[in-house]
């Protein structure tokens, strides 16, 4: 082999966190399966077809995002490079037998902003029941607030430099199947069944 011609590592696409299974009945296999085997993988080899021979070439994912946000003759790198990120992200933001109450140091922040954690959780559904049309509904960090944000198709908070802690996918892919137009039942039954408030802890600030 010529190592010469040997590409620099492309992006990949990770190991789901658990079984296609796993979130059932909130989210089933089949949904699972199609939006993870077949949507998020899509994003991931076409990002690694558009960026193949350029300077974004074994850039981490992350800074791919950054560095095409609000690049018009860049969007269609940042289109595929903001659903492969945001798709990773989603899917740590849920876990099996999820919902409950966040960690303590969370739950303060989450006090101290929406008055309680279920404050908090009717703030998200309204934001990605709200989104009109594909996006993703955020928790996000700014200083010692947590804000609720909701995005257009491939954007993110990540692109416009706030700090991610959770996310809710919004794409009619995420649900359809499952819930077919009723997005409110598919949103509600992961804030109280899936939400991972242990990897919203996780992501903040002074616990990179
Ligand atoms: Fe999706």
């Amino acid at each position: 082999m010529n190592t010469a011609t040997t590409r620099a590592a492309s992006v990949a696409l990770p190991a789901l966190p658990y079984e296609q299974s796993a979130l059932q009945p909130v989210i089933s296999a089949n949904t699972l399966g199609f939006h993870y085997g077949k949507h998020h993988k899509t994003y991931v080899d076409t990002l690694n077809k558009l960026i193949a021979d350029t300077e974004f070439e074994g850039m981490p994912l992350d800074q791919i995002v950054k560095a095409t946000a609000n690049r018009p003759e860049r969007v269609e790198i940042f289109n595929n490079a903001g659903q492969a990120w945001n798709h990773n992200f989603y899917w740590r933001s849920m876990k099996p037998n999820g919902g409950g109450e966040p960690p303590a140091a969370l739950k303060r922040l989450v006090e101290a902003s929406f008055g309680s954690a279920d404050a908090c959780k009717k703030e998200l559904s309204k934001a990605a029941v709200g989104q009109f049309g594909s996006g993703w509904a955020w928790l996000v960090q700014e200083g010692e607030k947590l804000k609720v944000v909701k995005t257009a198709n491939a954007n993110s908070p990540l692109a416009q430099g706030a700090r991610p802690l959770l996310t809710i996918d919004v794409w009619e892919h995420a649900y359809y199947l499952d819930y077919q137009n009723r997005r409110v039942d598919y949103v509600n039954a992961v804030l109280d069944k899936l939400v991972n408030w242990g990897f919203a802890a996780e992501n903040l600030a002074g616990n990179d």
